[in-house]
C-alpha cells in the first residue's frame, strides 16, 4: 500500500464513529466520508480504502464508496457463505461503479445512478493491454491511456477527452497469438457475439491498482520478466476494523446503443470502436452489457468470480414460449422446434454467427440464459435475494436508478483443499473474524470444487454456457514464459 493510499486509510478507518465499521442499513447514506476523494498523479480516484469486515451473520447490500476488503466472517453454513460472496461481489460493483468527475475524482456523496451517467470508476483504470505497449516500451503511468491510433485521432478534435478505445471483439484476440495458449484451445471462444442491430459486442479487461502494482513490482510484464516465476496476486484482507484491497480485475462487455435503445437503461460511455483488421475507426455510444469482477481474497484465495450481465440481455430458457423485448434476442427469430425435447435441429438460440465479410453487418445471435438465474446452483442458494436487495437500495436513491438495472447471475468461489480459511466447506471453522491481516494469503492455487459449479454470462460465455467453470478454465492460465499466471489470462500478453 502506497502513501497516499494509507493516508486514505486512517482517514476512513479510524473516525471517531465506533459505528463507521458496522453495516449501514440498505438505502442509508455511507457514513460520514471525505468530502472528495484524493486522486492520483494521473487526475484518478485511486485505491478506495476498504470496508473493514461486519461481524453479521447476514450482512446486507449498502451503498458504499469504499469495497468491502473481503466477504462477511460469521457465515454459518454453506448455503450462508454463497450469501455473503454475493453481498461482496454486488458491494465491490457498486464502489467500484462510483461516478467519477472528468477529473477522475469520486465524491462519495454522489453514489452511483444519482444524476447524470457519469465514467464509472473502474473505466479510469488501465486497461491489460496497456501493460503491454506494442513497441515494446515500458508502460506508462497506471490510468494514463495510451495514445490513439492514427485512425481514431484523424476523427478530428475529441470533444470529450476521456473517450477510450475498444477493440476486442473476442476472448482470444485478447491473448498473444504466439505463447502458452493456443487459439485452438479455445474454439468457441473464437466466436463474436451480435447485437441486434448486427453488430459486435466490445470486451475489455481493465486492472485496480493493486493489480497493476504487483505486474510491475514483481517483473511480470514482460517475458523475460516472467523467466521462472509464478504469479500470485495480492489477496484482500478483512479485520474487524480494518484490512487491506487485493487484486480486482474486470472485464466488461459493451453493446452499441441503437437510436431505439434508451440510453437512461444503461451505464453508458462514448468510445471509439477501432477495427485492427481494417485500420477502421469510429466513435459511438455503448451500453454496459456485461461484466466480470475476479476479486483476490483471504475468503476467496482462488478469487471470487461474480458476473453482472443487464437484465434486458437475455431471458431464461425456462420462459418459454420465449416473448418480450430483449438486446440479444428477437423471440420471434426461434424455431418452434426449439421448444420440443429433445431440441429441434433448426434451433436457433445460442448458436455461434456464420461467418461474414469483414465490415459486413452480421445475422443477430440469439441468447438465452442456459442456466435460468433459479438453477444457478444446486449446492448453494441463488442471487436473488441478494438482487432484489440491491435493486431496493438503488430505487430508494434514486428512482429509475440505471445501476438497478444490472443483475448479479451469481459469483463462484472456492477454497482449496486443506487450506483454512473462513468460511472453506471441508470442514473448516468458521471464525467470527479472519485473524489479524496476514498482509497477503500466498496460497497455493489447486482447484477444488467450485461453488456453483457452472456460472455463465449470456455475452461472455454465450457458447458454452452449460460448461463454463470461471475458476477451472481460468486455472489453466499461464504467463507468456509458460509459468503459472494465478488464473489472469492476460498475462500470457506479455512480449
Ligand atoms: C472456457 C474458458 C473460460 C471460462 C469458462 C471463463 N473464462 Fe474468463 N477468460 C477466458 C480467457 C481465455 C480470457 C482472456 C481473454 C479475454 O480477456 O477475454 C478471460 C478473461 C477473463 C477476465 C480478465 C482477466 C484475465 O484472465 O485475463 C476475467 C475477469 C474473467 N475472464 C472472468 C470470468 C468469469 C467471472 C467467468 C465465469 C462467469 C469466466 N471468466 C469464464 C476464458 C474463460
Amino acid at each position: 500500500m502506497h502513501a497516499r493510499a494509507l493516508l486514505l486509510f486512517s482517514l476512513a478507518c479510524s473516525t471517531a464513529d465506533p459505528a463507521a465499521g458496522g453495516p449501514a442499513r440498505v438505502g442509508a447514506q455511507p457514513p460520514t466520508p471525505p468530502s472528495k476523494v484524493a486522486v492520483s498523479p494521473a487526475g484518478l480516484a485511486e485505491d478506495a480504502p476498504c470496508r473493514p469486515i461486519e461481524k453479521v451473520d447476514y450482512p446486507d447490500v449498502v451503498i458504499d464508496w469504499r469495497p468491502p476488503c473481503d466477504a462477511a466472517g460469521t457465515v454459518v453454513s454453506a448455503g450462508g457463505i454463497q450469501y455473503a460472496m454475493d453481498v461482496y461481489a454486488w458491494r465491490g460493483f457498486l464502489a467500484r461503479s462510483w461516478p467519477v468527475d472528468a477529473q477522475g475524482a469520486l465524491d462519495p456523496a454522489q453514489p452511483p445512478g444519482v444524476g447524470a451517467d457519469r465514467r464509472a470508476l473502474w473505466e479510469t483504470w488501465s486497461a491489460t493491454a496497456d501493460l503491454f505497449p506494442s513497441d515494446g516500451s515500458a508502460p506508462g503511468p497506471w490510468g494514463s491511456p495510451p495514445p490513439l491510433p492514427a485512425a481514431c485521432a484523424a476523427l478530428g478534435p475529441n470533444p470529450q477527452p476521456q473517450r477510450r478505445l475498444l477493440r476486442y471483439t473476442t476472448k482470444i484476440e485478447m491473448l498473444a497469438s504466439e505463447g502458452p495458449h493456443k487459439t485452438s484451445d479455445f474454439g468457441l471462444l473464437a466466436n463474436e457475439v451480435i447485437d441486434g442491430q448486427g453488430y459486435p459486442v466490445y470486451y475489455e479487461v481493465r486492472l485496480d491498482r493493486a493489480a497493476w502494482d504487483y505486474v510491475l513490482s514483481a517483473g511480470l510484464d514482460t517475458r523475460a520478466g516472467q523467466e521462472g516465476k509464478t504469479a500470485s496476486f495480492p489477496a484482500g484482507c478483512a479485520t474487524a476494523t480494518g484490512g487491506e484491497l487485493g487484486a480486482t480485475v474486470i472485464k466488461a462487455a459493451w453493446m452499441r446503443l441503437s437510436a431505439a435503445q434508451d440510453k437512461a437503461d444503461f451505464h453508458s460511455a462514448e468510445v471509439y470502436l477501432y477495427d485492427p483488421r481494417t485500420d477502421r475507426c469510429e466513435a459511438a455510444t455503448v451500453g454496459l452489457v456485461g461484466l466480470h469482477m475476479a476479486t483476490r481474497s483471504q475468503q476467496a484465495p482462488l478469487w471470487a468470480w461474480a458476473t453482472f450481465e443487464h437484465r434486458a440481455n437475455a431471458p431464461d430458457i425456462t420462459e418459454q414460449p420465449l416473448q418480450g423485448q430483449w438486446s440479444f434476442l428477437d423471440p420471434s427469430a426461434v424455431d418452434p422446434s426449439c421448444y420440443t425435447v429433445p431440441r429441434g435441429a433448426a434451433c436457433a438460440w445460442n448458436e455461434p454467427p456464420q461467418a461474414r465479410p469483414l465490415g459486413e453487418r452480421r445475422q443477430p445471435t440469439q441468447v438465452v440464459r442456459a442456466l435460468p438465474l433459479t438453477q444457478q446452483s444446486t449446492r448453494s442458494t441463488d442471487a436473488r435475494s441478494v438482487n432484489q436487495q440491491a435493486w431496493d437500495a438503488l430505487e430508494a436513491l434514486q428512482p429509475g436508478n440505471r445501476w438497478g438495472r444490472y443483475v448479479l447471475v451469481g459469483t463462484q468461489w472456492s477454497c482449496p483443499a486443506g487450506v483454512t480459511v473462513a468460511g472453506c466447506p471441508s470442514g473448516a471453522p468458521v471464525t467470527p473474524t479472519p485473524p489479524p491481516n496476514a498482509a497477503v494469503c500466498p496460497l497455493p492455487p489447486v482447484v477444488s470444487s467450485p461453488t456453483p459449479p457452472v456460472l455463465a454470462n449470456g455475452v461472455m460465455e454465450t457458447y458454452h454456457q452449460g460448461s463454463s467453470d470461471c475458476v477451472g478454465c481460468h486455472s489453466a492460465a499461464q504467463m507468456a514464459a509458460g509459468g503459472g499466471a494465478d488464473f489472469m489470462f492476460f498475462l500470457s500478453q506479455a512480449r
